[in-house]
């Protein structure tokens, strides 16, 4: 009997159009092994239909996506566009409608690959940030007032709520346990500077730490947990942060383990009312884009995240292997890991190391 999984596909800009092909290809090596089948309904939205029809997305976008299994993106951004059109029309309202309050953001120092710290012989790096994805810095709320006159005033309102930072906090407990690692959770904060918000994330913490006395805890400022990132990587487990120190902290541990291509991103309702969406943690990259040579790993350890949600551990963990294979071979790599190999080749690589 063969599962039928409907993805919705929103490639996007720049590299996002070259990875989501190798991704599916992926999928479709697992799903051939696995028993399941992928249903994609693709969607053509991004800068290039922002150009044609001066919106991101029709405006019945999340109507469209809503029954869809999962949702699988590339990346959005484009240097014609400013940024906040670009994100505010497509990625951002879809990871707020569907309720994907965690991010989930994995970096692990694979064999093969090196770090750009120099790290003690034998030392690993196998953390996972965990991002709180829908309120915090990212609300968008505010405004602007005597809009391009010189006493032009900006008001960007951060909106933390206690139900938003417990439940995203838990997530991070839950997956401490689940990896039965370190067993350990770091929440960062800045309350010593956000006398409220942060203070209000702090007592969440130390409330949903209680009903976990078998994992061990810390708390530590965000700039202090950016030195230790590269001081102390090996004594990270599981990272919990706000919206805004999630993302800057997961561009952090995606380069100490060698490259922004190869860190996946599961925005995830852990409700499962809504689609989880899956998209790398880079973006749209237009430095390299259509050149062949964008690393499509990222894109496929999401394959992997987004099967696993979907109910397929076991073609998940194929799909890990695969890349850390091809990765420990060393052969065969793109130019951000220090090769020469196309995109397309290293998901060659990884479809046959599938076997
Ligand atoms: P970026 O992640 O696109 O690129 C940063 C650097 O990392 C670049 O030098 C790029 O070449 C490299 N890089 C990224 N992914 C790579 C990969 N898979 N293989 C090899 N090298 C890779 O970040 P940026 O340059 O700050 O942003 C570019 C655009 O993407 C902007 O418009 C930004 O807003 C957008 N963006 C979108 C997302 C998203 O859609 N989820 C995420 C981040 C940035
Ligand atoms: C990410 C990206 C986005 C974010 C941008 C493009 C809005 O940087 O997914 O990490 O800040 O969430
Ligand atoms: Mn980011």
């Amino acid at each position: 009997m063969s599962l039928t999984l409907k993805i919705a596909v929103i490639a996007g800009d720049g590299v996002g159009q070259e990875v989501i092909p190798q991704g599916k290809r992926v999928l479709a090596a697992t799903g051939a092994k696995h028993g399941a089948r992928f249903d994609y309904t693709d969607y053509p939205w991004g800068t290039d239909y922002y150009l044609q029809n001066g919106v991101m997305a029709p405006h019945d976008f999340i109507d469209q996506l809503r029954p869809a299994n999962a949702i699988f993106l590339g990346a959005v951004g484009h240097p014609k566009v400013p940024d906040n059109v670009t994100l505010n029309g497509l990625l951002l309202p879809i990871r707020r409608a569907f309720d994907q309050y965690a991010n989930i953001r994995p970096a692990v120092l694979y064999h093969g690959v090196q770090s750009p710290l120099a790290l003690r012989k034998g030392e690993k790096i196998d953390m996972v940030v965990v991002r709180e994805n829908t309120e915090g810095e990212y609300a968008q709320v505010g405004g602007f007032l005597y809009r391009d006159q010189p006493e032009e005033v900006a008001v960007q309102t951060s909106l933390f709520t206690r139900r938003g930072c417990e439940r995203v906090i838990r997530v991070a407990f839950d997956l401490a346990r689940k990896r039965n690692k370190q067993k350990r959770v770091a929440s960062i904060t800045k309350s010593n500077a956000q006398g409220y918000s942060m203070v209000l994330w702090d007592r969440a913490f130390a409330k949903v730490a209680g009903e976990y006395p078998d994992i061990a805890t810390e708390s530590l400022l965000v700039d202090a947990a950016a030195m230790n990132f590269i001081r102390r990587p090996e004594s990270f487990d599981v990272v919990v942060g706000s919206n805004l120190f999630g993302d800057i902290l997961s561009d952090l541990s995606a380069i100490i383990v060698g490259s922004m291509g190869l860190a996946p991103s599961a925005n995830i309702d852990p409700s499962r009312r809504f689609p989880s969406m899956f998209e790398p943690v880079h973006g749209s990259a237009p430095d390299i884009a259509f050149k062949g040579i964008v690393n499509p790993l990222a894109t496929i350890l999401c394959a992997a995240q987004m099967v696993e949600h979907l109910g397929l551990p076991e073609a998940a963990a194929d799909i890990e292997r695969a890349v850390a294979k091809v990765l420990a071979d060393g052969h065969i790599r793109t130019p951000d890991l220090g090769g020469s190999s196309t995109t397309a080749r290293v998901t060659d690589a990884v479809i046959s190391a599938m076997g």
